[in-house]
């Protein structure tokens, strides 16, 4: 297994993260167990920041907290200097909580509610990610009401598709996301937000996909929304000053994965967006990305115990876990592909081949099919990597599991940052019948 971020193999030949024994972690903080990495996620926040100010100087990285967000992610993601793309109530909720400027805010959703709209007006966050005619008419009554403006940045399909899974495309012209292109529907939102006036159109967006790989198609998406921009100052002599490129890049997750690098997608982006802009002679607009995996996903390991294993001569040999689709949907829903360690035996090259499963009663529920490990039994530690996006985000209490803690670890210390679920917890919003 490739070692990330700054993991180690100790003298114990026990894996370590943050310089924390991770079957200490284990012992301590119970399975399963979320463990991040923060010098892993610092330091890619950090990369972005740098390459931007190599590659782009107008430049904001605004994180995307839907691949994870608690109180402690707000708190290092501000303290880091990065914006906030928040997709809910709840996202947006949990940022003010944690006391994220709300400036640095950027409110996503194909379906903002009232309710959700008003909260963003009331903390005068600093922009909505307007993606429909829906949204336009009511974040325009909402502003109005209040007497204030709303800029607005608009979410474009611009027709690009990404090289991913097929079920995690959003760019694509059959596309629940955004104002599509080619259709003319673009330009009708351009002039509604501009005759509009509590909205302030400020800016474009697209997002063509997630888990990319093939920069190319970045090329593509910042060719046509330049173009657009350019269509926009021609038909209308506004100028947008913000071209926001969503977010995407992929990572590392498996052998065979050849993610660019945080640096070479910034220096692609960066160069595509200057390049149409010299070359419809546009002033080069503030650019902003929104990574959310590239940041959080390579930071993130997840720890659980073995317990039951299940061999079938000459078919297969069933490890289970004491997790599984309740903390890492991805397998079942992506067919994600992870790899995983033993991590109090982490330097045993004696391995089987044996497949990861959970403990939800569901077939489908699996960590990793026909993965090489050192022969384990109960009681052993796995350590599941490249968990940080996407994985507590999207867990669930299925088969009433509680949802895990999530420790943070540097320098030999190890802080929790979210709390275990207990069986009171599964029960608090239940009431009893009463006669
Ligand atoms: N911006 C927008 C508008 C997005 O929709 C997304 C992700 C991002 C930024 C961040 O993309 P990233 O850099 O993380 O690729 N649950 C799926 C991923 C869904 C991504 C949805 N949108 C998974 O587990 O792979």
């Amino acid at each position: 297994m490739k070692l990330r971020g700054t993991m180690q193999i100790n003298e114990q030949g026990h894996l370590t993260i943050g310089g924390c024994d991770t079957v200490q972690l284990a012992k301590h903080f119970g399975t399963p167990l979320y463990v991040l990495d923060e010098e892993c996620l610092r330091d890619a926040c950090r990369r972005y920041r740098r390459a931007f100010s190599e590659h782009y100087h107008n430049a904001l990285t605004v994180y995307a907290g839907k691949a994870l967000l608690n109180l402690a992610i707000c708190q290092i993601i501000k303290e880091e200097g990065l914006g906030l793309d928040v997709v809910s109530g709840g996202e947006l909720f949990t940022a003010l909580a944690a006391g994220f400027p709300p400036e640095r805010i950027f409110f996503h959703g194909n379906n903002k509610t009232e309710a959700e709209i008003a909260l963003g007006l009331d903390r005068k966050i600093g922009y909505f990610m307007v993606d429909n005619f829906h949204e336009i008419e009511l974040l325009s009554r909402l502003a109005s009401r209040r007497h204030i403006t709303a800029n607005v940045i608009l979410r474009i399909a611009p027709g690009i598709e990404a090289h991913t899974h097929e079920f995690i495309q959003t760019g694509q012209i059959d596309s629940k996301f955004g104002f599509t292109l080619e259709n003319g529907d673009a330009l009708l939102a351009v002039k509604k937000v501009i005759d509009e006036p509590t909205l302030s159109l400020r800016g474009i967006h697209c997002h063509i996909g997630s888990q990319i790989f093939e920069l190319e198609s970045y090329v593509l998406a910042a060719k046509a929304m330049v173009a657009f921009m350019k269509t926009i100052r021609d038909r209308y002599q506004v100028s947008v000053d913000i071209l926001n490129m969503g977010g995407g890049l992929g990572i590392y997750y498996v052998p065979g994965d050849a993610p660019p690098t945080i640096e070479e997608y910034v220096s692609t982006v960066s160069k595509a967006v200057s390049r149409e802009c010299e070359d419809l002679q546009l002033p080069k607009p503030m650019l902003i990305v929104e990574p959310g995996r590239s940041i959080v996903g390579p930071a993130g390991t997840t720890l659980y115990t073995v317990g039951a294993t299940k061999q079938i001569p000459g078919v297969r040999t069933y490890v289970a876990v004491d997790g599984g689709m309740a903390d890492n949907i991805r397998p079942a829903l992506y067919n994600a592909k992870y790899e995983a360690i033993v991590a109090n035996k982490a330097r045993n090259a004696d391995t089987n081949c044996v497949s990861l499963t959970g403990k939800c009663c569901e077939s489908g529920d699996m960590l990793a099919w026909d993965l090489e490990l050192a022969s384990c039994q109960a009681g052993d530690i796995i350590a599941v990597p490249a968990t940080g996006a996407y994985c507590y985000s999207m867990a669930s209490n299925y088969n009433r599991l509680g949802r895990p803690a999530m420790v943070l670890v540097k320098d030999g210390q190890a802080r929790m940052i979210v709390r275990r679920e207990t069986y009171s917890d599964l029960i608090s919003h239940d009431l009893l019948l009463t006669d």
